[in-house]
């Protein structure tokens, strides 16, 4: 029988296991991932070996790293639907980055605005791990032939650079890799920090009401939400400008699926404490599904264990066919 059915699209992305993910992780990634799950072939990976660039304490990556794995499944993504693993289980990562990282520029890599602003914060520890951070990135991607990549805003850089590696091999050996295009949101892509908010939310902040944690108590969210920076206009409309308000509407947005013009309208004459409140409200019931499912599969450890092991087995198998394909074009003696 003729097989009609056409190939559905491959999706790939990962996050670092760097600390409990933030709102901003979130809606600007997380969502979109379990979204496009149904739609989709997808694979979504704890990025263990990118969070080593930090040089994490050993016992705090390890405990992390299960923990974000919880989380993805706790926030809906099914084990049998996507293939959900961590990075390092699936050695076929490193082995393409060093391939890549040979068909990557000094220069482009010196490029990257996240490589020059970890460097400023961190001159203790500029490690060349560091440096080839987004080839990795790129190799994490290309190995799965990925067509899109859901992420934040802040990745788009090194997503173009994943685009320009797979185009330059596929150059200079023949036909290899599927050149992937970002995923970015309309809303959410970039959610700013809530006290200073032409930054964006990152949960290395100091300043720990700057940002809600996902597994953040009721109570501290609505407070967080409540002490947010606004502005002196008193009035919920999105502009430039207004920060403050342009980040909590957008979050809002993401939460309730409603639109700027429609949240304009529901808090027209309204100040902007009414605002806020309903902000923490759907934020509230967002998260608390999430929380709960987490809390209930960190009980279950050994379930966690089966589904990251049998995540990485499939992972290995589809990442295998790429990396001997590669192996053979650049010339490495096969047997
Ligand atoms: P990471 O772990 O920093 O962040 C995970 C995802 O969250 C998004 N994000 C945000 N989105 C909106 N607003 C924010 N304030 C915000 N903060 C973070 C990020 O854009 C990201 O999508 N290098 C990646 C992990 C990675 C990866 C990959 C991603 C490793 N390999 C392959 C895609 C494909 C990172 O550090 O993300």
């Amino acid at each position: 029988m003729e097989n009609t059915a056409e190939k559905r699209k491959t999706v790939l992305s990962a996050i670092q296991p760097t600390g409990i993910p933030t709102l901003g992780n979130y809606l600007g990634a997380l969502k979109n991932w379990k979204n496009m799950s149904k739609d989709y072939d997808c694979l979504y990976a704890v990025a263990d070996l990118h969070s080593l660039t930090v040089r994490p304490e050993p016992s705090a990556l390890r405990k992390q790293t299960l923990e974000m794995y919880a989380l993805l499944l706790a926030i809906g993504l099914d084990p049998q639907e996507s293939i959900i693993f961590i990075q390092s289980h699936v050695p076929e990562h490193s082995q393409l980055a060093w391939i890549l990282n040979c068909c990557t520029q000094f220069g482009e890599a010196a490029r990257m605005t996240q490589f020059k602003d970890k460097s400023e914060k961190h001159p203790e520890n500029i490690n060349v791990g560091l440096f080839s951070y987004p080839v990795l990135m790129a190799a994490d991607i290309l190995l799965y032939q990925a067509d899109f990549v859901p992420v934040g805003a802040d990745q788009k850089q090194h997503l173009e650079l994943a685009r320009n590696i797979a185009d330059r091999f596929n150059t200079v050996y023949g036909n290899t890799f599927t050149v992937p295009e970002p995923f970015i949101g309309k809303v959410g892509a970039s959610i700013m920090s809530l006290q200073d908010p032409v930054h964006k939310m990152s949960k290395s902040d100091p300043n720990p009401r700057s940002f809600i944690s996902m597994l953040d108590d009721d109570n501290v969210i609505v407070k967080k939400i409540k002490s947010a920076v606004t502005d002196s206009e008193a009035k919920v409309r999105y502009a430039e400008g207004k920060d403050g308000i342009n980040n909590l509407m957008g979050i809002y947005s993401c939460c309730t699926g409603k639109s700027y013009e429609e949240i304009e309208k529901e808090f027209e004459g309204k100040g902007y404490g009414d605002f806020k409140a309903a902000v923490a409200e759907a934020v509230v019931n967002e998260l608390r599904p999430v929380k709960e499912e987490y809390h209930r599969l960190m009980s279950d450890k050994a379930y966690l264990n089966e589904c990251a092991k049998n995540g990485a087995e499939k992972a290995e198998r589809l990442a295998r066919r790429t990396l001997l394909k590669a192996m053979k074009k650049t010339g490495l003696y096969m047997l």
